[in-house]
């Protein structure tokens, strides 16, 4: 595990509300983040294990205990310091933060026979509580449960305040101390009203004010990064993609001229990608940038390779190569930027504890640790919504700030077998049309990625009157919330025939498109 990085003076030092998020290792704990920002306030997901020192030092308003896969009489379960019961702070249990709640103040949970998992109906038992101030005592709520474990047994001191068919403590709360437990997870779209309990409890609980804005962001981390890098020169490699496009724009917008971006064009980029890149950074934002196009070489690189591992080892490695080289050129540079996300930083001091880690992918595009150069990661506090917010505060295009995920090799491992100018090229205009057709019914904001792949196969097709024999291209559409699993997307077939019509009539080499209707898993979002 690496170790945390060293504390440095961050955006959310100027943001005087915050939340602490104590993990359990839930599936849906950073969902709980997400839902308190939704609010304007500022939290942040931590250890179940974290010390009360630390918890003191964070100043938190209110304290949200996470659920989690564990049961509480498992040996190693996860715990929390029990004092955090006694500071005065508003305290919200769910799910398993509910239990060890529980558990831990002298009440009784045992391990249910059968685990509750879905829609549960949600009676309100008593009213004129603050945490369900807005919901209706008269009519059910749908809430989304999922446990293994169940109270038996309130601790001294609490009370009722809500139950389900299969939870008869499914709300509780202590009488006179600011201790809430829920049963089911507000977090989550399925729970009515989740929204709401959330907003109930970090306003009129917590007594947080809602100061936590883009903007308040923005200007608090201009200060922070123009404090970290003083008159030092600073590097930033552009991909293309949202969160190094965000995050360049924030620097250049903090320490303007001492800020140089590097682009590599390594040949496998979208159409026109390299001149867009040119146009919006060094032209309208006027940022200084050395824009590389170094195609042949990653070409002639790959020349004969077929195997997708080792193309993708080949394109990293190169990668490394050219950017080391530009910046070099560029004299001495005393600093990083990088467009690391808050969902980042969790994985990788492994705050999550207890829960499952989940790896999106191997970033291939990454960049080189032994740079010695120190890192700026403006966004490291960010989620991915929080950042197109930023990007379009800065002045970011709708069509870049909304892109989807482009991977680092781009299509390099959107064709299969070997790499050669010949398949790029219609592949480049097959996407290119893919996608003009996505956006023109409306549906690229409905889907997490659209793409075409190369196949190197070729078929017999019927051209005017001439025979043909050529190649097939496969578009990939899908909905996902995380690309860890993924479906393919329902697109009318109005759209798809057009696809298919215009890219057989306007690509050359291209006699065949199919559509994948594979999901993921057993599938993945990109074929390699
Ligand atoms: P798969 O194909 O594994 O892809 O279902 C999951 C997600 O990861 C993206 N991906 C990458 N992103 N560098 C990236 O930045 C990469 O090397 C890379 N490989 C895959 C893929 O596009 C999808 O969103």
């Amino acid at each position: 595990m690496p170790p945390p990085p060293a504390p440095k003076k961050t955006a959310h030092d100027e943001a005087a509300d915050r939340i602490l998020i104590l993990d359990f290792g839930s599936q849906f704990t950073q969902l709980i983040a997400r839902r308190v920002r939704e609010q304007h306030v500022y939290s942040e997901i931590h250890p179940a294990g974290m010390s009360l020192e630390e918890i003191e030092a964070f100043a938190p308003k209110g304290i949200i205990l996470s659920g989690g896969p564990a049961s509480v009489s498992d040996e190693g379960a996860p715990d929390v310091d029990p004092r955090i019961f006694e500071l005065g702070l508003p305290v919200l249990g769910i799910c398993y933060g509910l239990q060890l709640m529980v558990a831990r103040l002298g009440g009784t949970v045992e391990k249910a026979v059968e685990s509750e998992y879905g829609r549960a109906h949600l009676r309100i038992e008593k009213s004129a509580d603050r945490l369900f101030k807005g919901l209706s005592i008269e009519a059910e709520h749908v809430v989304w449960m999922s446990h293994g474990d169940r109270v038996l047994k309130l601790p001294p001191g609490y009370e009722i305040l809500a139950t389900s068919d299969n939870s008869p403590f499914a709300a509780i709360r202590h009488c006179e101390r600011p201790i809430w437990g829920i049963q089911f997870h507000p977090e989550v779209v399925h729970t009515e009203g989740g929204r709401q309990i959330l907003a109930n409890f970090v306003h009129d609980i917590c007594s947080c004010v809602g100061d936590w804005t883009m903007d308040a962001f923005i200007d608090a981390s201009l200060e922070a990064i123009r404090d970290q890098v003083g008159d030092g020169l600073v590097v930033c490699g552009l991909s293309g993609g949202v969160d190094s496009s965000v995050a360049a724009a924030l620097v250049h917008r903090a320490v303007g001229e001492q800020l140089t971006c590097i682009f590599v064009d390594h040949g496998m980029m979208r159409l026109n990608e390299r001149q867009e890149v040119e146009k919006l950074f060094a032209g309208a934002l006027g940022v200084k940038l050395v824009s590389v196009d170094a195609s042949e070489r990653f070409l002639t690189a790959l020349e004969g390779v077929t195997e997708p591992e080792e193309k993708r080892r080949i394109i990293g490695a190169l990668f490394i190569e050219v950017f080391e080289e530009e910046s070099q050129k560029l004299g001495e540079c005393d600093y990083l930027v990088q467009g690391t996300l808050y969902p980042d930083v969790i994985e990788s001091v492994s705050v999550k504890g207890a829960s499952v880690t989940i790896k999106t992918h191997h970033n291939v595009g990454g960049l080189p640790e032994d740079m010695r150069l120190e890192l700026v990661e403006p966004l490291r506090e960010l989620f991915k919504d929080e950042v197109r917010e930023v990007g379009r505060a800065l002045g970011l295009p709708d069509t870049l700030v909304g892109r989807h995920p482009f991977p680092g090799p781009g299509l390099g491992i959107r064709i299969l077998g070997e790499v050669k100018r010949e398949r790029l090229d219609p592949l480049r205009a097959a996407d290119a049309i893919m996608l003009e057709e996505i956006r023109r019914a409306g549906l690229y904001d409905e889907i997490w990625q659209a793409l075409c792949v190369f196949l190197p196969v070729q078929s017999v097709g019927v051209m005017g009157d001439a025979r043909t024999y050529e190649n097939v291209v496969a578009v990939r559409c899908v909905t996902s919330v995380d690309a860890m699993t993924a479906d393919f997307a329902h697109i009318p077939h109005e759209v798809l025939a057009r696809i298919s019509n215009r890219i057989i009539n306007e690509v050359e080499g291209i006699n065949r498109v199919v559509y994948d209707i594979s999901s993921k898993p057993p599938a993945t979002i990109e074929w390699e």
